[in-house]
């Protein structure tokens, strides 16, 4: 087995001049040094207007764009998910949802996820945090314990994903220690064991 993970970096905001952007480039710089990482930019897919995650389950041979059905497979083939989330009415962006309502909770059930909150002001996305754990807990992925907010993002992170404060690459490696061990753990329960479906 590879002891490289594939890691999807998920990003949440589509709005023009999105700190989302710097944010990304802050993570994906870390993932990189150890790990295959593949951005999914909800700003470069086209969705359709009717969401359809449960479609995949009810209805599969039915009216599922080519994008959508693309999309789904990719997904499968990710071992974790980090997601780079803005806070949005103390809650996920709308694009970050919608992603998420394309995909089949059958492609997303066991997967790890770890999160990376951020916002411009002080409590830094934690409140989209507590959201995402309920939110990726009904899609039956695994959050991992540690996560991280990161206030003032404007100001910490640099456009070119640079920090300002080494404290925040610390911070981030310990999400992803934990999202790479829950992910390689699964990963080789998996090759003996089958895990449960996602229903009856
Ligand atoms: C619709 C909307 C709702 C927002 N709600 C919050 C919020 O609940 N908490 C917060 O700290 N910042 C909030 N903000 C400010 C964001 O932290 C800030 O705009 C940030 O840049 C958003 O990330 P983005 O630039 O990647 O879209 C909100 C911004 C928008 C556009």
């Amino acid at each position: 087995m590879s002891s490289k993970l594939k890691i999807a970096l998920v990003m949440s905001s589509t709005r023009e001049g999105r700190l989302n952007d710097q944010v990304t480039k802050f993570v994906h710089h870390s993932i990189a040094k150890n790990h295959n990482v593949e951005i999914i930019d909800p700003a470069t897919i086209e969705f359709p207007k009717t969401q359809h995650s449960m479609d995949f389950l009810f209805n599969p041979t039915g009216n599922i764009p080519e994008n959508i059905r693309a999309l789904n497979e990719k997904m499968k083939g990710f071992d974790a998910f980090l997601i780079v989330c803005a806070e949005y009415n103390y809650s996920l962006p709308p694009p970050l949802a919608n992603l998420f309502d394309n995909i089949s909770p059958a492609t997303l059930v066991w997967k790890p996820c770890g999160f990376v909150n951020y916002s411009i002001g002080q409590f830094g996305g934690c409140r989209v945090g507590v959201q995402l754990r309920a939110f990726t807990g009904a899609l039956g992925m695994i959050s991992v314990p540690k996560q991280m907010s990161i206030p003032f993002a404007h100001e910490k992170i640099a456009q070119d994903g640079t920090p300002v404060d080494e404290k925040l690459t610390k911070e981030l490696n310990l999400v992803l220690e934990h999202v790479y061990w829950a992910a390689n753990a699964l990963k080789m329960h998996k090759t003996t064991v089958t895990p449960p479906p996602w229903a009856i």
